[in-house]
Order: structure tokens, then C-alpha cells, then sequence
């Protein structure tokens, strides 16, 4: 599905589309795993997965969780991380391509947060020996939705019968969501307001990927969607890069903000779930954040356990 297909498969996470059967379910074990071995410190088994090897961070916009956790990941991982200015993804001073090809030599992967997905797969195609990893592109946030799947594991153990639903923008981190969910045989209610939902290719590669009798509904009405499910998923109505359009966006969205109504519409002990940041009043009152039905600080700490694994498993 890239514009320009990464050179070896398994080489490179653009996508949760990269991981080939099975590798979620194996990704997810071995992060709850570094997660219980943490509390060893250097004595943990993985603290030098990665021998001393560096990894490069090109960061295009801003990150407070996905830089931090990537940084912690490599260094615990026995790494070292190496910040890139983020001219280097502009590809003015020299090709993407070059800057890949020179990267190769000194690096064992690339962490790129980029406006251009395009780019990313760019860099993945043009170096062989460089590992890319995407850290959010306008069309994908596969970390993301690694941390999301472990954050559901831990709360409810085998998805199988289960279901989330998305209220909100059809955007990079609700594919991702997609991508994942129905893989681990937990089925996904959509709802977005009509010219916001997701494209049409990304639902239809999520129901081909679904398992166990997983399924992918869309929804008019966020509170038909909402209905029974275990937990319900949201993002900010206005993406980075989108802001000429908030205004236009906090009229479009006005009836899919996730308040105390909707989850109570879900299932008894439905959780709610957001990648943060958060803007409280817009897309989740803050009462639902602050709820015990909110297991966001927890999809944030997954983020670091899901990257450790997610590293080990392509440079070790
Ligand atoms: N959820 C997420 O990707 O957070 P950051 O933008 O802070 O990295």
C-alpha cells in the first residue's frame, strides 16, 4: 500500500500492515514482558538488545510522548539515540534519498515523525541496511496503536469478542487503530461526520486483516456507534498541519464530542481511550477524561514498552 515499497519485508514499520501474521500477537507478548522486567534495570535481559547501536530521530513536528519513549526505548535497550535537525526530511539541501544512503552507514534505524508519509517510505526504499520506523505521517500512527493494543491486553486479555468504537476524525491514528484492532479479533464501530470518515481503502484492508470474526460497521450517529462497546476511542478534532481549519473542523465535529451520555451508552466498565494530547470541552469533556473509565496515561506508558519491543524485534 506505500507509494514506494519498503526494500525487505519485516525490514521497516511504516504500517501496522508491515507486521506479517502473527507478529502483533508476538510484538504485544514481548512488550508486557520488557514492561514486567523493567524493574531490573541493566540486569533485565534485553538491556543490551541493541549492542551499542544507534538510532536516528527526524522529528518534522512536534512530540512529547513518541520522541520521549523512543529515546528511553533505545537507551534501554542498551542504544544510543542521535537527533537529526528536521531540515534533513526537506530534502532541499541534498535528496531524501542521499541523506537514507548516508544514514545506512552510521545507523541501524530511523524514527521519522513526517507531514509526508511519502517521505518515510522514501527513506525506506533508498538504504537496504537502515531500519525505518514510522513515528506518525499524515497517513499512519502504527506506534500509536501498539501501545493502544497493549493497553486492551491488559485489561481484557484476548480481544476475541470484543469492541471498540471510534468517535471522531477518520485520521492517521484512527487506520492505525483499524489496521490493529480487528487483527486481535476485536471489531470496530466508526463514526465521523460524512467528508471526515476514513477512506474506504483503509476499511477494507482492516476487515481482509480482521481474525476470530472480527468486524469493521460505520455509523451516522456516534451514539449507535457507542452502543454495548467496551470502550470507546477518540483523537483531537484538528490535527498538526490542520489549524487554518479549527474553526470549520469545531463546527463539523460539535456532535461527536465523547461526554458522559455517550459512555453511557457503552458497556458497563467501558473504557475510554485517546493518544493525547487531549483538548478537553472539544472532542472528550473532561469529565470522561478524568473518569475511571480513562486508560490514557496507560496508552501513553505503552508507548514505551510496545517501541522496546517493536526495536528489539527489528534490530536484534
Ligand atoms: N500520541 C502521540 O503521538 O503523542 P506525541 O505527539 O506527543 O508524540
Amino acid at each position: 500500500m506505500n507509494p514506494v515499497a519498503p526494500a525487505t519485508p519485516g525490514k521497516d514499520f511504516l504500517s501496522i500492515l508491515d507486521l506479517v501474521r502473527g507478529d502483533l500477537d508476538r510484538l504485544l507478548g514481548l512488550a508486557a514482558q520488557m514492561k514486567a522486567d523493567r524493574r531490573l534495570g541493566t540486569r533485565a535481559p534485553t538491556a543490551d538488545a541493541l549492542g551499542g547501536a544507534h538510532v536516528a530521530m527526524l522529528f518534522e513536528k512536534p512530540s512529547l510522548r513518541t520522541r520521549s519513549t523512543f529515546e528511553i526505548a533505545v537507551r534501554e535497550l542498551g542504544g544510543h539515540a542521535l537527533h537529526l535537525p528536521a531540515e534533513f526530511a526537506q530534502g532541499t539541501r541534498e535528496p531524501l534519498e542521499d541523506v537514507a544512503r548516508n544514514l545506512e552507514r552510521w545507523v541501524r534505524a530511523l524514527v521519522i515523525r513526517t507531514f509526508a508519509h511519502r517521505k518515510a517510505a522514501i527513506f525506506a526504499a533508498a538504504a537496504s541496511d537502515l531500519h525505518v520506523i514510522n513515528a506518525l505521517s499524515d497517513e499512519e500512527h502504527p506506534c500509536q496503536a501498539l501501545a493502544d493494543m497493549l493497553t486492551l491486553r491488559e485489561r481484557w486479555g484476548s480481544g476475541r469478542g470484543r469492541t471498540l468504537a471510534y468517535v471522531g476524525d477518520g485520521n492517521n491514528t484512527a487506520t492505525s487503530l483499524v489496521h490493529a484492532a480487528p487483527q486481535l479479533g476485536i471489531s470496530v464501530h466508526l463514526a465521523s461526520p460524512p467528508g471526515y470518515e476514513l477512506p474506504a481503502r483503509v476499511v477494507d484492508e482492516a476487515i481482509r486483516g480482521a481474525r476470530d470474526g472480527a468486524s469493521v460497521r460505520s455509523f451516522r450517529d456516534p451514539r449507535q456507534a457507542a452502543a454495548g462497546v467496551d470502550a470507546v476511542c477518540t483523537d483531537v478534532w484538528t490535527s498538526m498541519g490542520q489549524e487554518a481549519e479549527t474553526e470549520e473542523r469545531r463546527r463539523v465535529f460539535a456532535g461527536f464530542q465523547v461526554d458522559a451520555a455517550l459512555m453511557a451508552a457503552a458497556a458497563r466498565g467501558a473504557l475510554f481511550m485517546h493518544c493525547l494530547p487531549a483538548h478537553r470541552g472539544e472532542e472528550v469533556t473532561a469529565e470522561v477524561f478524568e473518569s475511571d473509565a480513562s486508560v490514557v496515561f496507560d496508552q501513553a506508558e505503552n508507548r514505551l514498552h510496545t517501541q522496546k519491543a517493536l526495536l528489539a524485534m527489528l534490530l536484534a
